[in-house]
């Protein structure tokens, strides 16, 4: 199969591989790229676990090709650690002990920091629809959802 060349911005660095047509972006960040936040849970668009960001906005990386990433600007959970909003939900998650497994933690992690960096006073309705798209088995959402609220409110 004819190969493609794409370049992309990873985490704030460029760069540049050779991809099938056909290979899925979750596979080839964690498998080519070594980056490992992203997880494989449905692989088939339901769960969110392979959430990233893709020019800002969150996407679900299993549905998406390699291909389409070229030209933009990806980032991972790795990547977003320096955002401020992802540094204040992160802690306030650790705090409240949100998660249990963790499985979806960067997911729902990547979905809060996207949501609150176009909205930083965000409803409960708010915080709800933006991680509507990120399953979570352990906890029932209430720990997650407070933690997103009290992290925007600063408390
Ligand atoms: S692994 Fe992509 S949505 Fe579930
Ligand atoms: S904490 Fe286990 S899936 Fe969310």
């Amino acid at each position: 199969m004819k190969m493609h060349r794409i370049t992309f911005g990873l985490n704030g660095e460029k760069v540049s591989l050779e991809v099938e047509p056909s290979d899925v972006l979750l596979d080839v960040l964690r498998g080519k790229l070594g980056i490992k936040s992203p997880k494989v849970g449905c692989d088939r668009g339901d769960c969110g676990t392979c959430t990233v960001l893709m020019n800002g906005k969150t996407i679900r990386s299993c549905l998406a090709l390699a291909v389409e990433a070229d030209g933009t600007e990806i980032v991972t959970l790795e990547g977003a650690n320096t955002r401020k909003w992802t540094q204040k939900l992160q802690k306030k998650f650790h705090e409240k002990n949100a998660f249990q497994c963790g499985f979806c933690a960067p997911g729902v992690i990547l979905s809060a920091t996207e949501l609150l960096e176009k909205n930083a006073k965000p409803s409960m309705h708010d915080i709800k629809e933006a991680i509507a798209g990120n399953l979570c088995r352990c906890t029932g959402y209430e720990p997650i959802v407070e933690a997103i609220d009290e992290a925007a409110k600063g408390k």
